[in-house]
């Protein structure tokens, strides 16, 4: 067992009175997504928070790491004086897999090439009380669904898929690692309270639709930005039908909406997920509070009162979905999918389609595929596309293989994959003839931003349920319909796939030889953390520099960043991954995805001292070098996407002094606070086309700098003429104090001085 009955005993032991608390000072019935937050708050309140404004102090009960993010949180870690964490917490080895060929070789060659890190994971975890699940034990999400999450819990985790742990009833958000060195070092997590948007899911699935079309159907309807700063919260007959897994790939992809995260209430299906990995203990617990692990009655007679937002959903009407490309809430039903690739152009012919992943790839996902691949046997179709398979976990693949499911796809030409991100986050050794040839892939995983997978632009990624990313990879083009459409087979007869059929838990039982984990020492005091010196994978930390206590003047315009500006535009995954553990390193790809506005390519800005254009990372190191401080201009949801940290403390370390955006998403916002950085918005949204490639830049009213004041911001334009912008923020005082400080670390570190 590697999860903490006791906890869990302890955390529900307490449950009802703060409920029961909380629903007295709010004074109406709650919703699940409050009766969670208030039980977890850091301290008792004295009143109720309001939704969307205020900012609360909370005490998650786990936190949870990938070794891509792992890295930079415990190197913040390993200097804020500590000896263990404060509350459990794990690692787990997914990230840092490419895959090439296949499972096997593919994680011997990543064990070797990432050996360092890897090292420094185990031994970092063992000395501060971390569980560490090591390479090919699983993705993240799936290896917390089996073993940790739990109904009514919270937890933070350094990915922003964290909310699949929604799926078992978890209050799970996604995070960069300061916030994780918070909680691990026992220190309160703030968070804005979340507003609330209820999903209520009527009617029941059938035949080809999936949990993952709900999901996709919602992200067409809220679009990336329309979970900002709230908690969906998923209720009605229809969520109660759903397994377990299968909500968990709607809360997991609730991160592509924006969402803080997303919830289901615990139910019957809940129940049987726990016992079936292992956990009847704590399914037993939660049945004792079950009222406090589900909204109150009213909230489903009268939906629209509770939540701030609610949305209905028919799942007896509801089509299979096909989101893309390069955004997941272009979501198109699978009636229309055809029409539009026609319209748009895009690449008919599908050239690979890849399953499973922290999203896709439960028992249930997984028999639903393997019988169409079965069917494909049966009926003599032979898969068209390259067609991967990632298992989520060790048990997961271990079990699959068990009931025979691999050997089918082994059968139409599958290819399984190491249990982990791999394709998922540009770790992918893809053969392609012609990089530069427009292509399409189809995944069931749950990004497809441009050059996600495989780093290519001209790569058209569209996201669909396994089942349906199945059917594509037996078609090979993406004008199929296979609720309706005939297939050629090999003998030249026109053939129909059946209705995917599926189980949603082995009816064997999971198992697993080794699943791969390493519990720490139980005294770690003696054990040593290794970081080279002259490594090139990892760096300790040196702590940025305070606020020099006056305003900013004579900054510079490093880029000013036109349209979609993701984490990905701003700290490249894939090949940059290997230097999540060196800041200085990893820089050199800072912002070289944005586009810059002035000459529309990316990697190409004008330094002011010379005049001439050169990369983002070489111009700002060129500033930094003249101690000239930088401020970078952006569009609309500005830092959508990930959750790593990186994509703040890259632009910190190279001189940046504050980014002004239309307006932020809501990690990267945070995260940026946290590093010492300004983080400010245009009043006017206009504001931004006054920003010129050659201004000097002032920024004015730091030495007042309080909540809710705004800033201004004067541009020198070179011509002699001025412009005064307005710029907003939602620091508040405990934030102010990290942009003195120099950063949040700075402050904690401080704190244990003492
Ligand atoms: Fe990994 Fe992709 Fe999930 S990167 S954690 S498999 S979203």
């Amino acid at each position: 067992m590697v999860f903490d009955l006791d906890l869990i005993k302890k955390i529900y032991g307490s449950m009802p009175s703060k409920v029961d608390a909380a629903r007295k000072l709010v004074g109406k019935p709650l919703t699940l997504a409050e009766k969670i937050l208030y039980s977890h708050l850091y301290q008792a309140p004295a009143h109720a928070y309001e939704r969307g404004a205020a900012y609360v102090d909370f005490a998650p009960d786990r936190v949870a790491m990938q070794d891509a993010t792992a890295q930079m949180a415990l190197l913040q870690f390993m200097t804020c004086g500590r000896e263990k964490v404060a509350v459990p917490s794990t690692v787990h080895c997914d990230h840092l897999i490419q895959a090439k060929t296949g499972a096997a070789a593919d994680l011997a060659t990543a064990k070797d090439v990432n050996k360092e890190v890897y090292d420094f994971l185990a031994s970092i975890s063992n000395k501060y009380g971390i569980g560490f699940w090591k390479p090919g034990a699983g993705i993240i999400h799936q290896v917390v669904l089996e073993n940790y999450a739990f109904p009514g819990g919270m937890m933070i985790g350094t990915d922003s898929h964290t909310p699949n742990a929604g799926g078992l009833g978890m209050v799970a958000i996604g995070v960069g690692g300061a916030d994780a060195v918070d909680v691990m070092a026992g220190l309160p997590w703030e968070l804005k309270m979340p507003k609330l948007i209820g999903v209520k899911l009527t009617g029941k699935m059938s035949g080809w639709t999936s949990a993952k079309d709900i999901i996709l159907k919602v992200a067409g309807i809220l679009t990336v930005k329309g979970g900002t700063g709230a908690i969906v919260e998923y209720f009605g007959e229809g969520a109660d039908s759903l397994s377990a897994t299968g909500k968990g790939t709607i809360c997991n992809m609730g991160a592509e909406i924006g969402a803080t995260c997303s919830l289901f209430a615990y139910d019957e299906k809940m129940a049987a997920y726990l016992k079936a990995t292992g956990r009847e203990e704590v399914a037993a617990l939660a049945d004792g509070i079950r009222d406090y692990l589900r909204p109150d009655k009213e909230v489903y007679s009268d939906p629209k009162k509770y939540y701030d937002q609610v949305i209905e959903i028919d799942l007896n009407t509801l089509e299979p979905y096909v989101n893309g490309p390069f955004t997941p809430d272009l979501a198109w039903p699978i009636s229309e999918f055809a029409k539009a690739v026609k319209e748009h152009n895009w690449p008919e012919v599908l050239e690979v389609a890849l399953i499973g992943s922290c999203t896709n790839s439960s028992y249930e996902d997984i028999s639903r595929s393997a019988s169409l691949a079965q069917q494909a046997i049966d009926k003599k179709l032979k898969t068209k596309a390259e067609f991967t398979i990632t298992p989520g976990s060790e048990q997961v693949r271990y079990t699959i293989e068990k009931d025979g499911f691999l050997k089918t796809f082994d059968s139409i030409g599958g290819v399984v994959l190491a249990n982990a991100c791999g394709p998922c986050i540009g770790q992918w050794a893809r053969h392609i003839d012609d990089p530069n040839r427009k292509n399409s892939i189809i995944t069931s995983f749950n990004r497809n931003f441009a050059k996600r997978n495989d780093g290519l632009a001209s790569t058209h990624a569209f996201v669909a349920s396994p089942e349906i990313v199945t059917a594509f990879a037996i078609a090979g083009h993406l004008s199929f319909n296979p609720l309706k459409d005939k297939l050629k087979n090999e003998k030249g007869e026109e053939v129909m796939l059946d209705e995917p059929k599926g189980v949603e838990l082995p009816p064997k039982g999971f198992s697993v030889d080794d699943a791969g984990y390493q519990a720490p020492a139980k005294d770690g005091k003696n054990v040593q953390v290794v970081v080279k010196s002259d490594s090139q994978r990892l760096q300790l930390l040196e702590p940025f520099a305070a606020w020099e206590g006056t305003d900013l003047k004579g900054l510079k315009l490093l880029i000013k960043a036109k349209g979609k500006c993701t984490t990905d535009h701003i700290s490249m995954a894939g090949p940059w991954l290997k230097f999540r553990g060196h800041l200085d390193n990893i820089s050199n790809n800072m912002l070289i995805g944005a586009v810059n506005f002035f000459n529309d390519k990316t990697d190409s800005v004008k330094n002011e001292l010379t005049g001439e254009y050169g990369a983002v990372p070489a111009t700002a190191r060129a500033y930094k070098a003249a101690s000239v401080g930088t401020v970078v201009v952006g569009d609309e949801n500005y830092g959508e996407g990930s959750s790593r940290e990186h994509a703040a403390m890259e632009p910190r370390h190279l001189g940046v002094r504050a980014i002004v955006v239309r307006s932020f998403a809501r990690i990267h916002e945070t995260n940026l606070k946290k590093q010492g950085m300004l983080a400010l918005t245009f009043a006017n949204k206009e504001d931004y086309d006054k920003v010129q490639e050659d201004d000097s830049i002032d920024i004015l009213g730091l030495t007042s700098f309080a909540p809710g004041k705004p800033l201004t911001m004067v541009l020198n334009h070179k011509n002699g003429s001025k412009d005064e912008i307005t710029l907003n923020h939602t620091y508040n005082e405990q934030q102010i104090g990290w942009f003195k400080a120099g950063g949040a670390l700075n402050v904690i570190r401080a704190e244990f001085a003492k």
